[in-house]
């Protein structure tokens, strides 16, 4: 059985005080879902010690947005794997379409920073996802290949173990505009046998999840397919009420 997750990246928004309400909220409603579906939480960085401990003693999890691609050392506002886990996280969100396209993050950044993670400790949520023109261009299936060949491919059986792949079209994200459930699972059953192609028998284990408009009414339909795995939320992430209700999604 795959791992079900519900993963919030809250992007820059919030506040230190805003951000510990919205855990606090997220905690509070998390009984109202079954134990099985797994919620992560990520806050900016400035904010992740305050909702670390906001979210102790609850089964709600925390997570980065991005990390340094080196260790340490002289790297002017970047912040280490090393510190992010120092934290309590667990997860770090790698390769989000906003950091590929804003600050010109490639695969080969993208390798170095998932050294880091898991060097110490951590679970990388890789992403992929084609733009616009790329969908329209029926191009979509080659991107997440090639996104997914150049960075997962070079993981261990090990490392691989410890993946979560988040499919985002970037069509999709903050758009309002929701890939269909079944587009969804067309291009997550293609994601999986890439990484079967790879990876054997263990790719039947990565848990892939969905992003792009994700709400709690689209939720059910989205999550009922086979091969999707759960979500990564952006702006339904930003209310307790609708992140929480995204998950119900697993239950309906
Ligand atoms: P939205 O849910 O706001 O479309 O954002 C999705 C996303 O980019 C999550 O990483």
């Amino acid at each position: 059985m795959r791992k079900k997750i519900v993963a919030g990246n809250w992007k820059m928004n919030t506040l230190p005080a805003e951000g510990v309400e919205l855990a606090k909220g997220v905690v509070a409603q998390r009984g109202e879902v079954c134990e099985c579906v797994n919620f992560i939480v990520c806050p900016p960085f400035t904010h992740l010690a305050q909702v670390a401990e906001a979210l102790q003693g609850s089964t709600v999890e925390l997570g980065a947005q991005n990390c340094a691609a080196e260790a340490k050392g002289a790297y002017t506002g970047e912040v280490a794997a090393s510190m992010i886990a120092a934290l309590g996280c667990k997860y770090v969100i790698l390769g989000h379409s906003e950091r590929r396209q804003y600050y010109g993050e490639t695969s080969e950044t993208l390798n170095k920073k998932m050294e880091q993670v898991y060097a110490n400790g951590l679970t990388p949520i890789y992403c992929v996802g084609e733009n616009l023109d790329e969908r329209e261009a029926g191009n979509h299936f080659a991107v997440c290949k090639q996104q997914i060949e150049e960075v997962v491919f070079n993981l261990t059986e090990e490392q691989f173990k410890n993946l979560v792949i988040a499919y985002e079209p970037v069509w999709a994200i903050g758009t309002g505009k929701t890939a269909t459930a079944e587009q969804a699972q067309e291009i997550h059953a293609y994601i999986r046998e890439v990484l079967a192609s790879k990876f054997g028998a263990a790719a039947a284990e990565c848990p892939i999840l969905y992003g792009g408009s994700c709400k709690p009414s689209n939720a059910a339909e989205i999550f009922a397919k086979e091969d999707v795995d759960g979500g990564l939320i952006g702006g339904a992430a930003l209310k307790a009420e609708d992140f929480i209700g995204i998950g119900k999604g697993f239950m309906a």
